[in-house]
């Protein structure tokens, strides 16, 4: 979602600021500011990209050792140069950026106005800062005394960054909800939404929690909770390397992240998997095996891609471990006051472990006594400390906004896990259970495989890309697999795509079909494929255009269909990581062909922390 960057130290705050707001750029934003002091306070902010507040400060004054920049993603006002961050409270004294929603932003509003408080944004976010200031002048407090009253009355979620054009040397940020990380220089500090603007500086960064308040100088980090009391900041060292949120050379992030599969899969599977001597080690899930194979009941949380990582996580669990699993989508889960046993199980699926719709979905479960395990890529990331136990998914930053190599990361680590259940409750033989870790350690060397053919997939895309429409289908362990396509398509490209169990289709979606429709099925050699084999007829007897990913030397379905996008052979359980392949190569040829930014597409963010 929005990004927030501030600086404060020995050198230029706009420069860092500025590089900062531009690594954050993949979190989807629609305008950018920026607010420094240095013998006062000067204020920029536009609507549009970071390129465009760059070309509004042109010229202008940028002095200054301390400043707050961000990026903004509109929940309250629309996008607008008067609703952009950092905004300034009405005596002019301080200027905070926010990421997050103030809920009962109102009802302080109308307190406000009637003390006789203007307002010049649309914001929640104005209507917090001049709360703040509100309480500072009446009880003659400091702007952290101020704030601490404050943030005990605020409802909802946010990262705050404020500054005080009175007290230059001194940043207040505060969370609650939503991501902040704390670089730890030599007489600076480096403050981020994520550890992405502040890895060139230094590796040495702290996550603050939910309820803290920083109070940052250049050489000094204070942490206190809501209660004022002392919090120990528990410094962490980055294990992330530049070059891995670089394009290294790649036309786009989409397209670079889908080409490291091959290694991302493997640095998942590194040190968990070892075949030779028939183990899988995850000191997360084995630590708590007790509680995970006793479980009486599986439910996967999620949202989006992860969630369709979690159906097929739902089929394989099934199969294997012989505990029935359910999956919520989280949004519905944390709404509709769902039963949750005590012997429930919830995993959590989540790229970014910051999504608000599963975050808050856990919280509810974790009260009511669920087990939660985890698994996420960003490290530190909420959901990441919110989870009992977990395993992370280890495929890097993800910087494309269309999740791909995390969704295969996320069912390679979900195998393992379901692999790791299965054995514990001696649900699984041991000849299939080794068979399968031979087939997930081949897993790499097939995916590169699919990449070899990306010339052929950029054909086939091509021949497709002015399509209006397209239907997904596939079986079994392949039906997810559809839907991950068709939302791949989606975002990618705007072509409006559905994806359905295949043998569905006959029970509605078949009326849409003609010889303008393309039909993409993933139809790899399973125990369905003779059922999807008639599928196939259904649909050209109905003239529809049918593309298959097709276990490579299938000769049938090549003769049956227009255009087929053939993948090594695999066992079904594990085919899903590989048939998703060629689909994300054929919504970005099709994205890249129509002209769209496929690394940010329109109205989407990376990570949602709004519901
Ligand atoms: C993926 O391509 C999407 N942009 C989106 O559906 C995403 O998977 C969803 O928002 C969940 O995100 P998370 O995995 O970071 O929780
Ligand atoms: N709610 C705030 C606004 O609408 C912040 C949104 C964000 O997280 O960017 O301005």
């Amino acid at each position: 979602m929005c990004g927030i960057v501030a600086y404060i130290g020995h050198r230029q705050a706009y420069p860092v600021i500025i590089k900062g707001l531009k690594r954050l750029e993949y979190r989807g934003y629609d305008s950018a500011g920026v607010a420094l002091l240095n013998h006062g306070m000067k204020l920029y902010k536009k609507k549009g990209k970071v390129a465009a507040l760059e070309e509004t400060t042109l010229g202008q004054d940028l002095e200054g050792n301390i400043g707050i920049g961000h990026t903004r993603w509109a929940t309250h006002g629309e996008p607008s140069d008067r609703n952009a961050h950092p905004h300034v409270s009405a005596n002019g004294r301080l200027a905070m950026i926010h990421n997050g929603i103030i809920e009962n932003y109102a009802l302080l509003k109308q307190e406000l106005v009637k003390k006789g408080y203007k307002f010049h944004s649309d914001t929640d976010t104005e209507v917090l800062l001049n709360f703040i200031e509100d309480i500072q002048k009446n009880n003659e407090s400091t702007l952290e005394e101020a704030l601490r009253i404050a943030l005990k009355r605020v409802v909802g979620a946010y990262v705050i960054v404020l500054i005080d054009r009175d007290n230059p040397g001194t940043l207040i940020a505060a969370r609650k909800g939503s991501p902040l990380v704390i670089g730890i220089g030599k007489g600076e500090h480096f403050l981020a939404s994520d550890a992405s603007p502040i890895i060139e500086y230094t590796k040495e960064v702290v996550y603050v929690n939910d309820y803290e308040i920083a109070i940052i100088k250049p050489d000094e980090l204070i942490l206190k909770n809501l209660g004022n009391e002392r919090q120990t900041p528990f410094i962490q060292k980055l294990d992330l390397e530049l070059a891995a949120i670089e394009k290294g050379g790649y036309d786009h992030f989409m397209l670079k992240e889908i080409f490291e599969q091959p290694s991302t899969i493997y640095d998942c599977l590194r040190g968990r998997l070892d075949v030779t001597q028939g183990t899988i080690t995850m000191s997360g899930i084995q630590n708590n095996i007790d509680k995970i194979k006793n479980a009486n009941r599986i439910l996967i949380v999620a949202c989006g891609t992860s969630w369709h990582a979690g159906l097929i996580a739902e089929y394989i669990i099934e199969e294997l471990c012989r505990i029935p699993v359910e999956v919520e989508y989280a949004s519905e889960f944390r709404y509709r006051n769902p039963v949750i046993h005590k012997g429930d199980m919830i995993i959590a699926i989540s790229q970014s472990g910051e999504t608000a719709d599963t975050l808050v979905a856990l919280e509810n479960a974790k009260e009511q006594g669920a087990v939660i395990l985890g698994i996420v890529n960003v490290v530190g990331s909420s959901i990441a400390r919110l989870s009992h136990a977990g395993a992370y998914t280890h495929a890097g930053p993800e910087i494309g906004v269309a999740s791909t190599k995390a969704f295969t990361a996320q069912l390679t680590v979900l195998t393992m896990v379901a692999l790791m259940i299965a054995k514990e409750r001696n649900a699984i033989t041991h000849e299939r259970y080794l068979h399968l870790l031979e087939e997930l350690n081949d897993v790499p060397e097939k995916v590169k495989q699919v990449l070899g053919t990306a010339e052929h997939i950029q054909k086939v895309a091509l021949k497709y890309k002015d399509v209006k429409d397209a239907l997904y289908l596939g079986r079994g362990y392949n039906f997810p697999v559809a839907l991950e396509g068709a939302l791949k398509l989606k975002e990618i490209s705007y072509i409006h795509a559905e994806g359905y169990p295949a043998a569905e289709m006959k029970h509605g979606p078949i009326a849409l079909v003609d010889e303008l429709l393309p039909v993409v099925f993933v139809a790899t050699r399973d125990a369905y494929y003779e059922k999807i084999i008639s599928n196939i007829q259904e649909i050209k007897a109905r003239k529809g255009k049918v593309i298959a990913v097709i276990t490579e030397a299938d000769e049938t379905i090549t003769g049956m269909a227009d255009d087929v996008l053939p993948v090594p052979e695999a066992d079904e359980l594990i085919a899903p990581i590989i048939s998703t392949i060629p689909l994300q190569l054929f919504s970005y040829y099709i994205g890249v062909a129509r002209g769209y930014d496929v690394d940010k597409p329109r109205n989407l963010a990376k990570s949602v922390t709004v519901e």
